[in-house]
């Protein structure tokens, strides 16, 4: 029976730490700032960002959203990224993920300026995360590391599947796992064996999108899973992608849906946002 990580109390304790350097911050009379674009209508953005901004809140960051309407065209998003960028409160900027078709959402990512690209999604962090230099890492895959780093989890020669191959997670997932000397393999939708892939893992991320990815029978003894899913069940229940109740079973460590990533995730938004006013104010 596995040992359940508890993202939701990590994360607790990470706002509360986040919480006083924001106070130092602000006996200097800086206040932390985020800007988070939202563009069209999607429920599930809703959620995710209205989490954002109580964080924000916790932890005494200034938290301004801008809601665009679906109709919004390209030269008008960069428009206001670019007074974002020029605007010299405003210390992170998050274009949340997705926004409607016709946007080229990669060419507003590259328009956020770096130093306030809090997502770490701009090139020159991207960049930046491949070659082991300072900037902003996703906020997904830094709570996972932070997360296996607190139980103590061994990461160095250890064997990483990462199912999914996102720029927002897998990708840099699979740079963070090499940077921490994991023997990494990437799994996608044209992966031919899964099964063969999971087997041999000591740690499994799974980042799929897609309920029983993971199964009891794909997984060896001891081996530690993370769960980036966030699927409904058939009764509309929040899951990951892994069969939890079996695979609890065998692992030595697993991550929860609800209570596992997701709260780590926003955590790391926060950091982010903390570092990223720090910098700025050198
Ligand atoms: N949509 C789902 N996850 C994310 C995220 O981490 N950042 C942004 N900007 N959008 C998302």
């Amino acid at each position: 029976m596995a040992i359940i990580i508890d993202g939701k109390n990590l994360a607790k304790n990470i706002r509360q730490d986040l919480k006083l350097e924001a106070d130092k911050l602000k006996e200097r009379g800086i206040i932390p700032h985020l800007a988070v674009i939202m563009v069209g209508d999607n429920d599930a953005s809703k959620v995710y960002v209205r989490n954002k901004s109580r964080a924000c809140e916790e932890i005494g960051i200034e938290f301004k959203e801008y809601i665009l309407p679906s109709t919004t065209k390209q030269k008008e998003l960069l428009e206001l990224i670019n007074n974002l960028n020029n605007d010299r409160k405003v210390n992170g900027i998050l274009l949340q993920s997705p926004i409607p078709k016709p946007l080229k959402i990669q060419e507003a990512f590259n328009s956020i300026s770096p130093e306030k690209d809090v997502d770490g999604f701009n090139p020159q962090n991207v960049g930046n995360l491949c070659i082991g230099q300072d900037g902003f890492i996703p906020c997904t895959p830094l709570g996972i590391v932070i997360m296996l780093e607190k139980y103590n989890i061994k990461i160095d020669g250890e064997k990483v599947a990462i199912i999914g191959r996102s720029n927002i997670v897998g990708k840099p997932m699979a740079q963070c796992m090499l940077s921490k000397n994991a023997t990494v393999t990437i799994c996608h939708s044209r992966t031919k064996e899964l099964k063969k892939e999971l087997k041999d893992a000591d740690i499994i991320i799974s980042a799929a999108g897609k309920r029983n990815m993971v199964t009891a029978d794909m997984v060896k003894d001891g081996v530690v899973i993370i769960d980036v899913g966030m699927n409904r069940n058939d009764e509309g229940k929040l899951c990951g992608d892994v069969d939890f109740e079996n695979v609890k079973e065998k692992a030595s460590y697993i991550t929860p849906v609800p209570g596992g990533v997701g709260p780590m995730t926003i955590a790391m938004l926060m950091s982010n946002v903390i570092k990223a006013a720090k910098k700025q104010n050198k």
